[in-house]
């Protein structure tokens, strides 16, 4: 499947010099999402995981089609402001700007194993935030899944500690 030839370039979106990975394309063919996230779930079918951990918002599209496809508990992790309950958060820079991430308190048990699920990785700075919201809740990321990685930001290199598979990369 070709992947990549899904994936649109929107110059200069949303600000000036950042080429914007729109992955829209990809979600409104439906044999190549399907065919995407059947790729990231196959890797993961019969290890235990306790839950996928999809990040607001994009993140949610694909977390949330692999949670029910494991058969795993899905958790989200928002931005600033939206989780209801009590909180624990980080702030992270981004490949266009700063922000903060939140997680519920009671999301994730001690010694739960999880995969963090977003669309794309850039800098690596929300996957390393959610990587420390799931370890100060005293659970283990096992694995981060992307369907896009942006080379040359230095993503995988900032998230070392855990282990990056991406359906596809672009220099
Ligand atoms: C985008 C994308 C990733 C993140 C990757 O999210 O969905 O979560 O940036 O960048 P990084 O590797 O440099 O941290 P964004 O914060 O733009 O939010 P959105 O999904 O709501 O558009
Ligand atoms: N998130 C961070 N950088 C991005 C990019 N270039 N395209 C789409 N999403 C992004």
């Amino acid at each position: 499947m070709d992947f990549a030839s899904k994936i649109r370039d929107v110059v200069d979106f949303p600000k000036p010099g950042i080429v914007f990975k729109d992955i829209t394309p990809l979600l409104q063919d439906p044999r190549a999402f399907q065919t995407a996230v059947d790729v990231i779930a196959d890797r993961h079918v019969g290890s235990k995981l306790d839950a996928i951990v999809a990040v607001e918002s994009r993140g949610f599209i694909i977390g949330s089609a692999l949670a029910y496809k494991l058969g795993c508990s899905l958790v989200v992790v928002r931005k600033a402001g939206k989780l209801p309950a009590k909180t624990i958060s980080t702030r992270y820079a981004l490949e266009y700007g700063e922000d903060e991430l939140h997680i519920h308190e009671d999301a994730l048990q001690p010694g739960q194993k999880v995969l963090i699920a977003d669309d794309l990785l850039a800098t690596g700075g929300t996957v390393r935030a959610t990587g420390q919201l799931i370890r100060q809740l005293g659970a283990t990321p096992v694995e981060a899944v992307f369907l896009v990685e942006l080379n040359g930001l230095g993503g995988r290199e900032l998230v070392n500690d855990i282990p990056c598979f991406s359906l596809m990369s672009f220099d």
